[in-house]
């Protein structure tokens, strides 16, 4: 066994910077969904980018894995280690290391917050737009390539990475990208290492992009008599190019919960939650549009916030959506799965989707980030109960092949880990197999996140 020799180089390098305890290892066993608890050997917390190449330094040497770690709130499984080895915590990385006000960009270490980030930008001006909701970390979001609620308008971490300072494999430290805005000057390896979910690197800084504060910002809710309906108006106003910042949707289900959860007094009926960011004039204009759109769609009992507090209050409870339906069913664990398709496609899909689950015989309300055309299901189900088990993956698996053949992917947003494996010879065909040579070339010892992403055993 190999681990054990690594551990003891590792030691000598970092000290009571390598834990064993088990309250460490526990820690970082599990993760926020399904996946059984899967500890680490130890767990490190290297304070910078010398550490951390020495680190892999050695565990390439040993052929011990190593599997990074942010906030722990991805949702595939991307952070355990079903392997063993280290997982490398980057907590003490969480500087912001320079705030470039006039260029709009700021150079962040991975350990940072997107809480954290905003509010030191909070007096620049400035702001980081990518929202998944959970307080994920800088350098997870741009592993997983996550999106949220704002992507709508912003990107996604595809969109908002300028550049990277990686550390590879054999312990090579390179940087990718530059601070310029955009470049001609060969392989896009940010575009390559934004979403690789530690499997060719880790993260140690990025140079990210930042947007200005909008000078007003306008939100509102609205009922639909139906599915149909909600997503029927999301597509009208998506195709007249009203600029929304989000655009969320929540089934009956969800409404529900939220009215438990956080004292909402929403009709058990699909909701649309949306932004506007812009000047005061500007929402106002688009709120109107917004709403002559979807009455027509027979949108009703609109409630637009103006007020912070009022709007604050509306995405905490968006952003508490995983957690209140969990609070919902004392118990129970959730599969929470997400597809994306062509907006064209969306709505056939989510009421397939939406069919299937009632069909069954466990809860699962359906959100989503719908300008987007990606959605969620939370699939409750007890773990001690094989079968609701397989009924939740069966679930979950017809909505992933539904979105292949509507022309979409399986993950909008919440990555491959372990949870989509299954997919991905579908969805990419022979790049799959392009996917695990890169991996080869940059990684030939598989000691980055093994397990994951690319195809094993091959
Ligand atoms: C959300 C997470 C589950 O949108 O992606 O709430
Ligand atoms: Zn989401």
């Amino acid at each position: 066994m190999t681990i054990p020799a690594a551990l003891d180089a590792l030691d000598q390098v970092l000290g009571q910077r390598l834990s064993r305890s088990k309250p460490d290892l526990d820690q970082h066993a599990a993760s926020e969904t399904w996946f059984a608890a899967a500890p680490p050997d130890a767990v490190a917390y290297p304070q910078d980018t010398d550490e951390v190449s020495a680190l892999m330094a050695i565990c390439a040497q040993h052929d011990c894995p190593v599997i990074g770690w942010g906030a722990g709130t991805s949702l595939e499984g991307q952070a355990q280690a079903f392997s063993g080895g280290v997982v490398v915590d980057f907590r003490h990385m969480d500087k912001v290391l320079e705030i470039n006000a006039e260029d709009m960009d700021v150079r962040v270490q991975p350990g940072i917050t997107r809480e954290a980030l905003n509010t030191e930008l909070r007096a620049t001006g400035l702001f980081f737009p990518v929202d998944p909701g959970a307080n994920a970390s800088l350098g997870g979001m741009a592993m997983t390539r996550a999106s949220g609620t704002t992507a709508v308008r912003y990107g996604t971490m595809r969109d908002n990475v300028l550049g990277m300072e990686v550390v590879l494999a054999d312990g090579r430290v390179i940087r990718t990208g530059t601070r310029a805005r955009k470049s001609s000057a060969g392989y896009d390896l940010t575009g390559l290492m934004v979403g690789s979910e530690g499997t060719l690197g880790l993260v140690t800084e990025l140079t990210l992009r930042l947007q200005g504060q909008p000078e007003a910002i306008t939100a509102a809710v609205c009922a639909f008599p139906d599915m149909g309906a909600a997503v029927g108006a999301v597509i009208e106003v998506i195709q007249t190019g009203l600029p929304m910042a989000r655009i969320e949707f929540v089934d009956a289900a969800m409404a529900r919960i939220f009215n438990a959860a956080s004292g909402a007094d929403m009709p058990e009926t699909p909701h649309l939650m949306v932004e506007f960011h812009g000047s005061a004039g500007g929402v106002q204009e688009q709120a109107k549009a917004f709403g002559d759109i979807v009455r027509d769609h027979g949108a009703t009992g609109f409630d637009w916030a103006t007020r912070p507090e009022d709007r604050n209050r509306l995405w905490e409870m968006r952003h508490r959506a995983h957690w209140s339906t969990l609070a919902s069913a004392p118990g129970k664990r959730a599969l929470v799965t997400d597809i994306c398709v062509p907006i064209s496609a969306l709505a056939q899909a989510v009421e397939e989707t939406a069919a299937d689950i009632a069909a069954s015989p466990v809860t699962g309300p359906i959100l989503g980030h719908v300008g987007d055309g990606n959605f969620h299901a939370i699939l409750l189900f007890d773990p001690a109960d094989a079968e609701e088990l397989a009924t939740v993956k069966d679930l979950s698996h017809r909505m992933a092949t539904r979105a292949l053949a509507m022309g979409g992917t399986c993950t909008g947003e919440h990555g491959i880990g372990v949870g989509k494996l299954g997919y991905m010879q579908a969805e990419h065909g022979e790049a799959w197999a392009v996917m695990g040579a890169l991996k080869a070339a940059l990684d030939p010892g598989n000691i980055l996140n093994p397990g994951k992403l690319v195809p094993q055993g091959g």
